[in-house]
């Protein structure tokens, strides 16, 4: 059903670190929601990515699970789409080594996640360092067309896109899909709530920064009602003079889909109290539907473990002749498997 639809191939993914964020909503999952019905999808729960930080085995374990019934309960489609763990098919980290043959330290220093989490660079990890190239490889095995993400993952696409045609111009041929990113104009960069310069994370400890896709709705209201604004009284978009309301305006345009010119009329000279009141009962409104499927679907392990792995083993056959025209190119010894 997936595989060859004749539809162009949207392909994305998310870590399970930390909590999904309505940053993570509205820069990536509801996008990709939004675009299953005009693309061929594949959607990543990117565990190999998660491990660059050190996870404690429980909650990754745990979480993981969270991450996929979340998705499910957005609305991906795991029938028409496929939605797998990054862990379970080995083609991610084979393509991954291969790629890091091709790629440059100066430019993954360049990286300004790596330069962001590995404030000592001598004791970072080396997966940390080489996450952009397991993130290019996640896309370059699918012969991905579109990318859809938060603008903080441009940088990486771009080297994926740099990759891909390194590797296709040093074969010249045609081994690896040039993806385009699709970076949505409203929500690219939701901010946290307390520090509005600085992207929502879900690696954030201090909760009161990001509002988790299943927090309940009074922990939603106390959270945007303390957000940070300023000084005065102006509902205005100014993102640089005005940041935490701009974030706060982003996040009622993204739930209520009003432009920025129409959100200005409709608050002028209001203040920032009921404005505020607004875009928390606009979040837990729309946040109640997926949180009651969620809740509906967290504890049934037969049916997401189901999902997994027919996931799992769809992405393994499309992963296949990607690695296989590499192989070829590079000039290994085609594998004489049986089965
Ligand atoms: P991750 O797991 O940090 O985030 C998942 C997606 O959410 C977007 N996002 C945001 N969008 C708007 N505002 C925010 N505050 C915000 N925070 C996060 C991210 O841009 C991302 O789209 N490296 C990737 C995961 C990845 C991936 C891939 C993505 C691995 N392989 C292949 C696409 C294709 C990451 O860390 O995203």
């Amino acid at each position: 059903m997936t595989a060859n639809s004749g539809k162009p191939v949207l392909l994305s993914g998310s870590a399970p670190s930390g909590i999904l964020t309505i940053g993570n909503y509205i820069g990536a999952v509801r996008n990709w929601v939004q675009m299953q019905q005009d693309y061929d999808c594949i959607f990543i729960l990117v565990d190999l990515h998660a491990i660059t930080v050190r996870q404690d085995p429980k909650e990754l374990l745990q979480r993981s699970y969270q991450f996929i019934a979340q998705y499910l309960a957005c609305g991906l489609d795991p029938e028409h789409h496929i939605l797998f763990a990054q862990s379970h098919v080995p083609g991610h980290s084979q393509l991954a080594w291969l790629l890091n043959c091709y790629t440059q330290m100066g430019q993954l220093s360049r990286m300004t996640q790596f330069k962001d989490k590995a404030q000592n660079a001598e004791k970072a990890n080396v997966g940390l360092f080489a996450y952009p190239t397991l993130m290019a490889a996640d896309i370059l095995l699918y012969d991905a067309d579109l990318v859809p993400v938060g603008e903080d993952q441009k940088q990486h696409l771009e080297l994926t896109r740099d990759l891909a045609q390194r590797v296709n111009n040093i074969y010249n041929a045609e081994i690896f899909k040039v993806p385009e990113p699709y970076i949505p104009k409203v929500g690219a960069r939701i901010m946290s709530l307390q520090e509005p310069t600085k992207k929502m994370s879900k690696s954030d400890k201090a909760e009161t920064n990001y509002i988790a896709l299943l927090d309940e709705p009074k922990r939603i209201k106390r959270k945007i009602m303390r957000a940070v604004t300023d000084s005065g009284e102006e509902i205005k978009w100014d993102p640089e003079g005005k940041p935490g309301v701009a974030n706060l305006m982003s996040i009622h345009s993204a739930f209520s889909g009003k432009s920025f010119a129409e959100i200005e009329r409709a608050y002028g000279g209001q203040g920032y109290g009921g404005f505020k009141g607004d875009v928390a009962e606009l979040v837990v409104e729309s946040l109640a539907p997926i949180q009651k499927r969620y809740h509906e679907i967290i504890d049934d392990k037969v049916y997401l473990n189901n999902v997994l792995r027919d996931g799992a083993e769809r992405a393994c056959v499309r992963s296949q002749p990607a690695l296989q025209r590499f192989h070829d190119a590079i000039g290994f010894i085609p594998a004489q498997l049986h089965g």
